[in-house]
């Protein structure tokens, strides 16, 4: 049998199999106050024959939204909320972190439910568009963080946290990668700052290793995790120093020791070996190399120690039993990514097991 399907553990938990729901972000948080739904509760209770899900990002604090109808993590009505989504996994039997996703200067004034601006390391534009109810826009020049609003920015992160578990969630995974704010503090064009949050490749890392420290003090280390994506140039980042900004965050993260480290490989698949060399922790492999996507294939990295788990993403959303598909070798169903960012229930809960039932309820 392949590793894959046999009993894992992140931190304190004991796992079904090794194979992780990856984080994506589906934009239905309809509740009042950007809160889970009923229906996103369900979403998540049919994938529970994963070995660990991460939710989609959810803003640690407002200002942290960058789309339309991404849930939080800051207000009692979204623990509330959460706390459906968390009872729905469990009594399948699942274990589920939280990622907390902010998106820094990756978002628009009109995606935000009341008036905000979106902000960032340095106020550097990203090239490109973002979608807003009014169509695309091109992202804004952010507001640079003040060094006190980047400590506040940290304990909001430790807040939403300790929200996190008074929620349920078995633990949190940090959104370091994809180009939201973690990342830009990591990035050479994000952050131009001279200051000690981004004078050197030591001092970009700085925010990463303070949130991370900063959370595993508030609910502890082996309930905390972090994903990375080193050279992923998604989100207009550009990353100089690659190999000395990540040795000096690895650095870090082996201090803290946080349950798992989630790597989302992209276009440096071989700085994966490197990465693996210097973690002394445990390894979240998402191989999706550009142009593909995790698939059967990749289970073999587990056998071959590549990684220690294993993370799908898009075949998650097509395949809610994806685990007992693999496992028998049964044909797979293709995600409509069209109806991947906000809609109904349709392209989202509607996706058949193997019985042949969208169960369970
Ligand atoms: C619809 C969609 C939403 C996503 N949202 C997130 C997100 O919120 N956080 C994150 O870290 N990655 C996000 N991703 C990236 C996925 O977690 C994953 O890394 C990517 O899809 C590649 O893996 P795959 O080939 O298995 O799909 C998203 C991907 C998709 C397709």
């Amino acid at each position: 049998m392949r590793a894959a399907f046999t009993p894992g553990r992140v931190g304190l938990q004991e796992l079904k199999n090794r194979i992780v729901m990856s984080p994506m972000t589906r934009s239905r948080a309809y509740g009042a106050d950007l809160a889970p739904t009923a229906m996103m509760a369900r979403y998540y209770a049919q994938r529970a024959g994963a070995g660990l899900i991460i939710t989609e990002g959810t803003q640690p604090n407002a200002v942290g939204q960058g789309y339309p109808n991404t849930p939080g993590l800051h207000t009692g009505a979204q623990i509330a909320g959460w706390r459906t989504v968390t009872d729905a996994v469990h009594d399948e039997g699942g274990v589920i972190y939280a990622q907390l996703m902010h998106t820094g200067r990756i978002g628009h004034p009109s995606n935000y439910r009341s008036a905000r601006y979106p902000v960032g390391p340095s106020p550097v534009q990203a090239e490109g568009q973002i979608f807003t109810p009014d169509g695309h826009r091109d992202f804004v020049v952010p507001r640079e963080l003040g060094a006190a609003e980047i400590s506040q920015t940290i304990r909001d992160f430790a807040d939403a946290a300790s929200n996190a578990i008074a929620a349920g969630f078995d633990g949190v995974e940090l959104h370091g990668a994809n180009g939201y704010l973690i990342h830009q503090f990591l990035s050479t064009n994000a952050n131009r700052r001279t200051d000690e949050w981004g004078a050197t490749p030591r001092d970009r890392t700085r925010f990463a290793v303070e949130v991370t420290a900063a959370v595993a003090e508030a609910i502890g280390n082996d309930r905390t995790a972090l994903r990375i994506s080193p050279a992923n140039p998604l989100n207009d980042i550009a990353e100089d120093e690659l190999a000395e900004t990540y040795h000096h965050l690895i650095t870090g993260l082996n201090g803290i020791k946080p349950s798992y480290l989630h790597v989302l490989e992209s276009q440096a698949p071989g700085f994966t070996r490197e990465l693996r060399r210097a973690w002394n922790g445990l390894l979240v492999l998402n191989p999706a190399t550009p142009g593909g996507r995790t698939g059967p294939e990749h289970l073999a990295l587990i056998d071959e120690g590549t990684a220690d788990l294993l993370s799908f993403g898009r075949l998650f959303i097509s395949n809610p039993d994806l685990p007992a598909r693999l496992a028998s070798g049964t044909e797979l169903t293709e995600p409509d990514l069209s109806k991947a960012y906000g809609g109904d229930e349709s392209g989202y809960i509607d996706y058949p097991t193997l019985a042949g039932s969208a169960a369970p309820a």
